[in-house]
């Protein structure tokens, strides 16, 4: 195998359809030779949220090209990738068997290893593809399905600290946005909302705050906030900013205090961190990124996050993961089947195949 190592990176697990041509080099580095990213909002938005039969087909319509167009921006083609990785989860099953089915197909036509990424792993290993950061770092990863704290100590090596009881932080944002008739994608909608708004007219409350442990709790919040619409409808513009702005504020509470306890938790178990990294699309939000570079400085710790691109759903995060497990010899066979549900503490000890086996 040649080094660098070149690796393909499919994602198809929601509604973007992605590849990426990723290099490791040696020494660890990381270098983006393509992402080619294309979001299906626009097919979702009249209904409000992803539809999983209208994910599937539109990542099967459009999948092929978004790989020739991967391969064309990094100036390579097939045969020179070193292996093919797919997003095998979690996710909406549909979409998930699009994408590991061509990697598959195209793992088994090019005799090129095959590597079953799980989804929330390619998010926790971003910042080594950005940044380098090297373990043990202490992760808070929050999407539209997850919002964790983790222990990241190795590839496959993740600890759980602390957890969403209820909603993820950015399905909070959602419904947040739906309910004040904001559309969809809701983050972007409800953070540009409160940036206007007056976070002080509206008392919300502060879920967990204070807690020993490191979860998180979101809907409590969510139903304060319909309460509180429901008192002054029907909203005008300043009502919908003024309740985002409360409505994000909470949340920010919420994190800075979340992220306090697992911080905690994470030097009882583990010493200090390398680094607080933040993944997944809700580390888009400019509060958000203000109030953990806080709590980072405060923790004695460095704050490190992706640009937004690799926040956000991405190949490259994708074809990375691979790349780590691809250099430690962390292959999948062709057997391997998609995981709708797959929590990243279950990514620990996987089966470790030789790329001849994986074409036996
Ligand atoms: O990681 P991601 O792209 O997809 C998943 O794997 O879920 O995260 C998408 C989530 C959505 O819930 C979206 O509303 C949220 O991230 N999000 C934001 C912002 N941008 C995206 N939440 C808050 N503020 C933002 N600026
Ligand atoms: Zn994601």
């Amino acid at each position: 195998m040649s080094i660098p190592l070149t690796v393909l990176g499919i994602e198809t697990t929601c509604d973007e359809t992605a590849a990426s041509l990723v290099e490791r080099r040696a020494e660890g580095r990381g270098k983006i030779l393509s992402n080619v990213v294309l979001s299906q909002t626009n097919e979702h938005a009249a209904f409000g949220g992803v539809v999983p039969e209208i994910a599937a087909r539109a990542h099967v319509e459009v999948l092929d090209q978004i790989i020739a167009r991967a391969l064309a921006d990094a100036g390579r083609r097939m045969s020179d990738i070193d292996a093919v990785a797919a997003a095998a989860g979690p996710g909406l099953i549909g979409g998930v068997l699009v994408g590991l089915t061509t990697a598959k197909a195209i793992s088994l036509v090019t005799r090129k290893p095959l590597i079953a990424v799980n989804h929330l792993e390619a998010h926790a290993l971003t910042a080594r593809l950005t940044d380098g950061v090297p373990f043990p770092y202490c992760l808070f990863l929050a999407s539209g399905g997850h919002t964790q704290i983790l222990a990241v100590r190795g590839v496959g090596d993740y600890v759980l600290l602390g957890n969403t009881l209820d909603d993820a932080i950015g399905e909070a944002f959602d419904k947040t946005a739906k309910l004040l008739g904001l559309g969809y994608p809701g983050g972007p909608a409800v953070e540009r909302e409160a940036a206007r708004g007056n976070a002080k007219r509206f008392e919300l409350p502060r879920p967990m705050y204070g807690r020993a442990e490191a979860d998180f709790s979101l809907s409590g919040l969510k139903t304060a906030l319909r309460l509180e619409a429901e008192k002054v409808a029907p909203l005008n513009d300043q009502d919908v900013a003024d309740l985002c702005a409360a409505f994000q504020g909470a949340v920010v509470d919420v994190i800075k205090d979340r992220i306090r306890s697992g911080l905690r938790l994470f030097r009882e178990q583990f010493g200090s961190p390398t680094a607080l990294v933040a993944a997944g699309g809700v580390a888009a939000n400019l509060e958000i990124r203000k109030t953990l570079h806080r709590r980072a400085l405060e923790g004695g710790t460095v704050l490190v996050v992706p640009p937004v691109n690799l926040c956000t759903d991405n190949g490259a995060m994708i074809a990375w993961a691979g790349a780590e497990r691809l250099a430690l010899g962390l292959l999948d066979d062709l057997e391997f089947a998609a995981r709708p549900r797959w929590p990243l503490e279950e990514v620990v000890g996987r089966k470790k195949v030789s790329s001849e086996s994986a074409f036996a």
